[in-house]
């Protein structure tokens, strides 16, 4: 059951504004790419430097981490590639708190971003000034929280969780007759609660590029293309994820486009995964679930645009500079570690849990 005890507010209108105002990066043109990538190779090894970059940043920045030795996953993965690699710089091309997940379990590494205005839209609906009180008013409940969120809020809570093992983390801790305070996805709470039957408190947080998808146009698009398997993040609204036929992680997602015999995929989430779905299943069709409604145009629609700002050129100049290190006070990394080291040990040892 998801219990109805009141919510602070989430001032949607602002984060939407604040996502519409990002001004992105400007695009790399083609002639100059090969140059670019050359630079970056050369200057991530001149600093033993290893590139962890997410599913939904730049097509370059992707295929960067590919040909020098780095990463490229979900957010749980690159939690746990970071953490095991053994380079002294850690450069994360994501969203912010990626990079601060990376430092709070390697303090002793140097972690660089390309850009540090990378916000999250579901890490700015959960301020740690109104979410600490709001637990402590809740003291019976064991605070689980999603990655995309800042250190200090992860440092309050129990558990931290990603989309790839929330659903078993939340699972465990009801049958072990725990009641949740979940922050900060509605969506994804919402999804967790109806798949566990847990007593969940659910924060009203949301993302601003997965609540765009619409529901009446995919399932339009599903008769159009009755040979296609729906494939929808768990931050999408529950009626989208309501016609998906995988439901999961950004891993999840692209390993579906391997294992699943559909020659089609109709896609809820950054369309940023497309190079890899692209790559790993190259003869088969990839398309973008509709969002915003038939003729509608948004900012935000299918991609994100923090994930936008990170680019080979700001990569490049951090590099060059030093600049857009990743710093956490030690208090607050030291009480984060404990809930990001619980669930990178429960993904360890939990034998359900597959790794991709
Ligand atoms: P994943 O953990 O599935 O990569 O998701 C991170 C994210 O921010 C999705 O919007
Ligand atoms: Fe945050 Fe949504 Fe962007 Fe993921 S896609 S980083 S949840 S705003």
């Amino acid at each position: 059951m998801a219990s109805t005890a009141t919510l602070p507010q989430v001032d949607h209108a602002h984060i939407s504004a604040m996502a519409e105002s990002v001004t992105l990066p400007p695009v790399v043109p083609h002639h100059e790419r090969e140059a670019l990538l050359l630079q970056a190779k050369t200057l991530l090894k001149q600093q033993d430097a290893v590139l962890v970059a997410h599913y939904y940043t730049d097509a370059s920045l992707q295929q960067l981490a590919e040909d020098s030795g780095g990463y490229i996953s979900d957010s749980l993965d690159m939690a746990r590639f970071g953490h095991e690699h053994p380079a002294s710089t850690l450069v994360v091309a994501g969203v912010r708190f990626m990079g601060e997940t990376a430092k709070i379990l390697n303090p002793e590494k140097r972690v660089l971003m390309p850009t540090l205005d990378a916000e999250c839209s579901l890490d700015l609906s959960c301020p740690a000034e109104s979410f600490i009180p709001f637990c402590d008013a809740n003291p019976d409940r064991t605070v689980v929280v999603y990655a995309n969120t800042s250190a200090a809020v992860k440092a309050r809570a129990d558990w931290v969780v990603t989309s790839s093992i929330a659903t078993e983390v939340v699972s465990h801790l009801h049958h072990l007759g725990q009641k949740i305070l979940f922050a900060p996805d509605k969506y994804l709470g919402d999804y967790i609660q109806r798949t566990t039957g847990a007593d969940m408190l659910i924060w009203q947080g949301s993302c601003v590029v997965h609540e765009q998808f619409k529901a009446r146009e995919l399932m339009e698009m599903k008769r159009r293309y009755p040979e296609a398997a729906v494939l929808v993040h768990p931050e999408s609204p529950p009626d989208v994820i309501a016609l998906a036929d995988v439901v999961g992680s950004t891993s999840a997602l692209i390993k579906a486009t391997l294992e699943l015999a559909n020659p089609t995929f109709i896609v809820a989430t950054d369309n940023g995964i497309f190079y890899k779905m692209k790559q790993m299943a190259p003869h088969k069709q990839i398309l973008e679930a509709p969002n915003a409604g038939i003729g509608a145009t948004c900012r935000s629609c299918a991609h994100c645009p923090w994930m936008a700002l990170n680019s080979l050129r700001n990569l490049i100049s951090t590099l060059e500079s030093g600049q857009n290190e990743i710093q956490v006070a030690e208090d607050v990394r030291m009480r984060a570690m404990v809930s990001v080291q619980r669930m990178l040990d429960f993904a360890t040892n939990r034998p359900s849990f597959s790794k991709k």
